[in-house]
């Protein structure tokens, strides 16, 4: 169902909580585990509370509402926004009219929110991904001192019409559709954002049209499966109405499922070099035929290695990344070999590479045969030690060439001034210049330095 945020009932609500904070400046802080959807999101949030009248403060300390937006792809995650939320006990003791709200995937899980309830009492209300219109009820149910409430999972919504507090304001995220089908044995996901749906194609193409007006430069399309959209049309054809938007900017688009890299989307990069950036994110998990077919991802090496091929071909000096996840139940020896011969195989420009982590309501948190602990961490290492290698010997091909980067940000080091960027390919570059650069816009540089993770250049006038 689409919900527009910007309907009667909804904006009653939020006039109601706008008088009921308008006898002073009220502050909302947002944190955010987990992936750029997640991001995209919290800049959502931002946009709802400062609907609201909340001044987005990066302070926890000074914040009269906090919101946190969860991640429940890995056990860690889960931890460490649990351990953050035992931070403001103490704040809550102390002024029982700060807010706390949790956001995000965790909110999804039925155990979670059982924990929150019996465990944090302190926390006034929870509230689904699919659910964040919402917000206005729950924030003037929380300031009428009303009892605690757990909105749970409708997950059939696209949210239009919220106006997001962006982060930037040369780089935009636009989520393009929301939610996963795929059932990868290992992922939580599907159980906490729902089923895939794709938002109107003329909603996507309209915001990307005000961003470019507004002067965004970078634009990157979102979805849990980015490349399964499907609307009127599909996301390649998505891709190249966007593209086809005149003006000076660079689109990216990410997460990509082998299974929809198709051939027109890889024609298509091929045909807007310019536009489109030579980037593409496309999750292996395995090496291994027998593990992919136990993480139900539905291709093989052979399938992988033919679209890694193609992408090559059509478009030269892509650079292409990787996830990779280590010691999936059943994973033998022999197994991971075949995850470090792919290494080899495909020359990966950069993988982000995880410890199997159990989630429970997934099919692989059935499964026997676990990998014990140690031997991920010593698998995970001499994953790491390689790609680490094979990561610096790809960027020797930068060395001394000219790219134009977009600057994203400066920073002071050594009373030195060093100003951040990334190539179309997405490198950091780091740009030492005591001048003053212009932030937020395009310049070339000169790579003359680099490592296994970032590049080195000098501005070219
Ligand atoms: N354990 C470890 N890594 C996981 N990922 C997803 N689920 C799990 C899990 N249960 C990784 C995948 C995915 C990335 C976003 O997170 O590699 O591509
Ligand atoms: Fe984490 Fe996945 Fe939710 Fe993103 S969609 S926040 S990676 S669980």
């Amino acid at each position: 169902m689409i919900i527009d945020f910007s309907d009667k009932e909804i904006q009653m609500t939020v006039s109601q909580v706008r008088r009921l904070l308008s006898c002073r400046e009220h502050f909302a802080y947002v944190y955010t585990f987990g992936c750029q959807q997640n991001e995209a999101d919290s800049e959502k949030i931002r946009g709802i509370l400062r609907a609201m009248s909340y001044t987005v403060t990066d302070s926890a300390e000074d914040a009269d509402i906090v919101i946190i937006n969860t991640c429940a792809v890995r056990e860690l995650a889960e931890l460490k926004a649990l351990s953050m939320l035992g931070n403001f006990k103490e704040k809550k003791r102390r002024n029982p009219e700060f807010i706390i709200g949790i956001a995000g995937c965790m909110t999804a899980e039925a155990h979670i929110v059982e924990k929150i309830k019996k465990s944090f009492s302190y926390v006034n209300f929870t509230v689904n991904p699919g659910m964040i219109h919402k917000l206005p009820e729950l924030v003037l149910s929380a300031l009428a001192g009303e009892k605690r409430k757990f909105v749970l999972a409708d997950n059939t919504n696209v949210i239009e019409g919220v106006e997001a507090v962006r982060q930037s304001e040369a780089k935009a995220w636009v989520s393009v559709m929301h939610g996963c089908n795929n059932f990868c044995s290992y992922c939580i996901v599907p159980y906490v954002r729902g089923r895939e749906r794709s938002r109107e194609s003329s909603d996507v193409i309209n915001e990307c049209r005000e961003l470019i007006k507004l002067g965004y430069k970078e634009i990157t399309l979102l979805g849990q499966n980015v490349n399964s959209y499907k609307s009127d049309m599909n996301f390649a054809e998505l891709l190249r109405k966007i593209a086809e938007i005149p003006g000076e900017f660079i689109l990216r688009f990410m997460t990509s499922h082998p299974k929809d890299a198709s051939d027109a989307l890889i024609a298509l990069m091929g045909e807007f070099p310019e536009k489109i950036a030579p980037h593409f994110h496309l999750p292996l998990q395995s090496g291994s035929d027998r593990i992919l077919k136990a993480m139900n991802r539905t291709y093989n090496m052979e399938r992988y290695l033919s679209i890694v091929e193609k992408l090559r071909s059509a478009v030269p000096d892509i650079a292409i990344t990787s996830d990779i996840i280590v010691g999936f139940p059943g994973e033998s020896d022999e197994d991971f070999e075949a995850t470090m011969e792919a290494l080899e195989k495909i020359r990966f420009d950069m993988v982000y590479s995880f410890n199997y982590s159990k989630r429970e309501g997934t099919r692989a948190a059935k499964m026997e045969n676990t990998v014990s602990e140690e031997k991920k961490c010593e698998r995970m290492t001499r994953l790491l030690k390689r790609q680490t290698e094979i990561s610096h010997e790809m960027n020797e091909k930068y060395l001394g060439t000219f790219q134009k980067v977009l600057l994203d940000s400066v920073s002071e080091k050594d009373g030195k001034r060093i100003y951040n960027a990334r190539t179309a390919t997405n490198k950091l570059v780091h740009i030492e210049n005591s001048g003053e650069l212009p932030v937020g816009e395009f310049i070339t540089v000169k790579i003359d330095r680099i490592g296994a993770f970032d590049l080195f250049g000098k501005e070219i006038k």
